[in-house]
């Protein structure tokens, strides 16, 4: 692209809607026209931007009538399924933080540090994958290169701000004593649920099925044998994870430490002596994936510990979307 970008937020009133506002600020990325959209219940409202303020527009099938070359969506799965398509044939490429269309083989599922050329294969989709699968792709990605994975355990620790305002709303409220939930099957303060988005007939959550089947596309290894659970847990921001990692090959410690350390855009902190690894609240608001605890799984030949730890509306989410758009700049 050589000119500036005229640019659309789809879903601009909601929690990564706004972040992804955040995130093109603070990253000053270039933009000729921004429009602001939304459903029918915000249309008229106002929101700032670089300290202009936007007028936000209902989302429908004429929006994308004026030229737009990037539209960031975070509106929900049906709304990416019905107006993703209308978007792309008008020539805009639409980034999709939503699940619709991350498993279409024509569609790529991009996290910029680790498959950055398959943008080059879009036809006017790019997926964002979910907060959970785009953390664990940065140290995953560094070792499967050296060590080639043959098989990965998930356990993860999600943070309430996944489920958007509700799930903020549901931990406040817990926290404040009462027991009403509006986003989760049971109260989350208090309390681990492992139970994250829909259950599926192999008794597995959809979510952990994305980060099953999202890791192999992206990863580009469909013979990766991967297994999960995911839990919602009391934590306003940031997801973290225990990932389990099976090598074919073996590795030095030292080294595997080094390389996770070199890869862009994640970082190792791991001086457990110190009482010093990735925490939650450490990690909010930062843009990065941080590893630490970083061990040997003596209870097998290759093994591997590590925890993970990055935030999920940030690097989980936004800045994902929003690296992927400076790439198509590039
Ligand atoms: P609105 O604020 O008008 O409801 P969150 O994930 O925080 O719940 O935010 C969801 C975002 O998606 C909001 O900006 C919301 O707009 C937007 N949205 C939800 N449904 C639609 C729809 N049918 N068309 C356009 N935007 C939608």
């Amino acid at each position: 692209m050589n000119k500036k970008p005229n640019i659309a937020i789809v879903g601009a009133t909601g929690l990564v809607g706004s972040t992804f506002l955040k995130v093109l600020e603070e990253r000053n990325f270039p933009f000729e026209n921004i429009y602001m959209m939304a459903s029918a219940r915000s249309a008229g409202k106002t929101l700032t931007f670089k300290g202009i303020d936007y007028v936000v527009e209902e989302l429908n099938e004429h929006s994308f009538d004026k030229p737009i070359d990037i539209a960031l969506f975070s509106a929900g799965g049906s709304t990416s399924e019905k107006f993703a398509p209308i978007a792309a044939a008008h020539g805009t490429i639409v980034i999709d933080n939503s699940s619709a269309w991350r498993m279409d083989p024509t569609v790529p599922l991009v996290v910029p540090e680790v498959n950055p050329e398959d943008i080059k294969w879009n036809k006017g989709i790019i997926a964002n994958p979910n907060c959970s699968t785009i953390q664990a792709m940065l140290p995953l990605k560094a070792l499967h290169d050296a060590y080639k994975i043959k098989r990965i355990v998930y356990s993860t620790y999600q943070a309430v701000s996944g489920s958007g305002l509700k799930g903020i709303n549901d931990l406040k409220n817990g926290l404040a004593g009462s027991n009403e939930t509006t986003a989760y099957a049971h109260p989350i303060a208090g309390n681990c649920l492992p139970h994250i988005d829909v259950f599926l007939d192999n008794g597995y959550t959809k979510e952990e099925m994305k980060m099953i089947n999202e890791t192999k596309k992206i990863l580009g290894d469909d013979s990766l044998k991967i297994t999960a659970t995911t839990v919602r847990v009391p934590v306003f921001d940031c997801h973290s994870e225990s990932i389990n990692i099976e090598f074919e090959k073996p590795f030095d410690l030292e080294e595997a430490k080094q390389l996770m350390d070199n890869f862009p855009g994640l970082h190792v902190i791991d001086d457990p002596a110190n009482a010093v690894y990735p925490l939650a609240r450490d990690i909010a608001g930062k843009d990065e994936v941080y590893v630490g605890r970083i061990r040997r799984d003596e209870s097998v030949e290759n093994g591997m510990n590590i925890w993970v730890v990055a935030d999920n509306i940030r690097k989980g989410a936004a800045t994902n979307a929003v690296q992927i758009a400076e790439l198509l700049l590039k």
